[in-house]
């Protein structure tokens, strides 16, 4: 007889809401935010609708979601008040008695200015451990790693990996330094135990070099190492996606497309059992607002 296994835990995968806040200050004429705001006003600003993100709630609740991991690019522009209005969002789904874990990307270190102050680090409180977990050394602030015990053998760990860039770039580093921290840490974390690994960037992509993860390389050899690591999370590509790359060594990969997308905007909801996950993927399907988030793919895969 076939029976139902309980579920260990249930998440929300979101990604790239962008809030934004349109300034333009005269004395920063063509200045990396002066560019992206020129760019939100030509672009993102029909694209995107964070607004509409409290609508994900009740399906949140009647799902049962225990975790909301967010992979970055909370802002646009690293604008104060874009930082605020994703502060409040992520407190919002506090209030509704959901854990939220978020890491920046690379609009969340826009400027070299929000990058000096880590404005991202001053909106959010990035610590995660709490004093009974087996691992509390990484600090996502100071280390650009941190390990959270979800029980049950399961870690999740995330990574900071994005930095100030160009005014025509929006790369991400992976640095020898955090390729110690992430090797002491799959190391630390028990033989039998399992991991997810968040980042903003992805480690494949077909985009080009200025917007891509420097080395990228030596993480994928990492992951290679370590059969522990079972989900790889990302977003910046706005493109949903999921890549089962386990024959080739590697996780499987899930990224979340941009949530926020006025049209189309996706998101996935991980069931995680002992023997496997569920991934289950909602697209926003009605253009005028956020009423519509339709379950449209359903994906298993056992350990
Ligand atoms: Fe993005
Ligand atoms: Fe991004």
């Amino acid at each position: 007889m076939h029976t139902i296994e309980k579920p260990l835990f249930r998440l929300a995968h979101i990604s790239d809401l962008h809030f934004s806040k349109l300034t333009w200050n005269p004395f920063q004429f063509c200045s990396k935010r002066w560019l992206g705001n020129l760019n939100l006003l030509l672009k993102r600003k029909h694209a995107f609708r964070p607004d509409g993100l409290t609508t994900l709630f009740p399906i949140f609740h009647e799902r049962k979601i225990d975790a909301v991991l967010i992979t970055g690019d909370l802002t646009s522009t690293s604008h104060e008040e874009e930082f605020s209005m994703a502060q409040q969002f992520i407190e919002s789904l506090e209030q509704e008695k959901f854990k939220v874990f978020t890491i920046p990307g690379n609009h969340d270190q826009y400027t070299k200015k929000a990058y000096k102050k880590q404005l991202f680090y001053q909106f959010f409180n990035t610590t995660y451990a709490l004093p009974t977990d087996p691992l509390t050394s990484f600090s996502l602030k100071e280390d650009r790693l941190t390990t959270v015990y979800f029980g049950h053998g399961w870690w999740l760990i995330g990574l900071d990996t994005a930095i100030a860039t160009s005014l025509i770039s929006s790369n991400g580093y992976f640095s020898p330094e955090l390729e110690q921290k992430l090797e002491k840490a799959l190391k630390e974390t028990p033989a039998d135990h399992r991991v997810i690994l968040i980042n903003h960037f992805p480690i494949f992509s077909n985009e080009s070099a200025r917007k891509s993860l420097i080395r990228k390389d030596a993480l994928k050899k990492q992951i290679e190492r370590f059969p522990k690591i079972k989900l790889f999370l990302h977003g910046h590509t706005h493109r949903h996606c999921i890549a089962d790359l386990r024959s080739s060594q590697l996780p499987i990969f899930l990224d979340s497309g941009s949530t926020a997308q006025k049209e189309g905007g996706t998101w996935n909801l991980i069931e995680i059992t002992a023997s496997g996950c569920e991934v289950e993927v909602f697209k926003n399907t009605n253009a005028d607002g956020y009423a519509f988030w339709q379950p449209i793919i359903k994906s298993n895969f056992r350990w």
